[in-house]
């Protein structure tokens, strides 16, 4: 880009080009994203002003954030946004970004509530590893009775979830607690006594996590590495939530497509936990774990 000026559409049409070469799926998207963010206009206003011209700053900005991306930083650590269940949340290099997959988790909590209790009533719930905070931010936001902790071992990941619970103002609803799985709930004195335990933890298996794709290695590790057979997490995670539980609550945990039997069979090694239930996703492999204490 050598000219000086350029048109919004010039300079898409320069991004897509740019994007599409480097085999980045959906350069228009991503283009169309990219300079939204910068000039702070959605997609249709894009369009209503393509003619317009950009400034030396937008155009840099611009360039730089496309050339970005096409070393393979994901768009959501680019323009620093990300959507889950419907809601905006920010996200940046410290956090997971929230998956559309992980919407399965939340709509399955919820139907879990409304089968064995009401989203009128006031319950307690506890999301490990909450990240931004998507997961407990969107059940407060239909569950206006819960009382949710969040939990996360990493403070940038809270620093972020912190500016969520803000921006949709739930903070009477979250509280976020820094800490290793259950640690920062022992000064609550909470056995025995939550409704509801939600989980997406990190699952990926140590080996495998050279071979993920570029953009999701440049995710926080701490939210990605399970351990050995990425199980580590469920095998801290059950026995746990066991104690943690009242009867007849819950704990509904994403899991990874092979980990079904393993996750199936910690659960029925806790005498207290009913019987495993595993849903598929939309692709049809397994993806959400759900037992219900005894
Ligand atoms: C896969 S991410 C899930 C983020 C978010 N809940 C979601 O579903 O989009 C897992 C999260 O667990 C956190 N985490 C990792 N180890 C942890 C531990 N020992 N205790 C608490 N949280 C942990 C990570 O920092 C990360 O935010």
């Amino acid at each position: 880009m050598e000219k000086q000026v350029w048109s919004i559409k010039e300079s898409l049409k320069w991004g897509i080009q740019w994007l599409k070469e480097r085999r980045i799926e959906n350069p228009q998207a991503n283009a169309e994203l990219i300079m939204g963010k910068i000039l702070n206009r959605d997609r249709l206003n894009l369009y209503l002003t393509f003619n317009d011209f950009l400034s030396p700053l937008q155009i840099n900005k611009f360039q730089k954030s496309i050339k970005k991306r096409a070393r393979g930083i994901p768009l959501s650590y680019i323009i620093k946004e990300s959507y889950f269940m419907g809601l905006k949340f920010q996200v940046d290099f410290d956090v997971y970004i929230p998956r559309p997959e992980t919407e399965l988790l939340v709509e399955k909590a919820l139907d879990i509530i409304d089968s064995l209790k009401s989203r009128e009533d006031t319950l307690t719930l506890v999301d490990l590893g909450t990240g931004c905070g998507n997961i407990a931010i969107s059940l407060a936001k239909n569950l206006k009775k819960i009382k949710i902790y969040g939990i996360d071992i990493s403070s940038r990941a809270l620093t972020i979830a912190k500016k969520n619970v803000r921006l949709h103002q739930v903070e009477k609803q979250v509280e976020l607690l820094l800490g290793d799985i259950f640690s920062p709930l022992k000064k609550f004195n909470l056995k025995g006594e939550i409704d509801g335990i939600i989980s997406n933890p990190p699952y990926v298996s140590s080996h495998q996590i050279s071979f993920l794709p570029r953009e999701v290695k440049k995710e926080p590790m701490i939210a990605l590495d399970g351990g050995e057979n990425g199980l580590e997490f469920f095998k801290r995670i059950i026995p746990e939530s066991s104690r943690y539980l009242k009867r007849g609550g819950f704990l509904i945990m994403e899991i990874g497509y092979n980990q079904e039997d393993e996750v199936g069979r910690l659960i029925l090694s806790q005498k207290n936990m009913g019987f495993p239930r595993i849903i598929p996703d939309y692709q049809g492999n397994p993806r959400v774990a759900i037992a219900i204490k005894k």
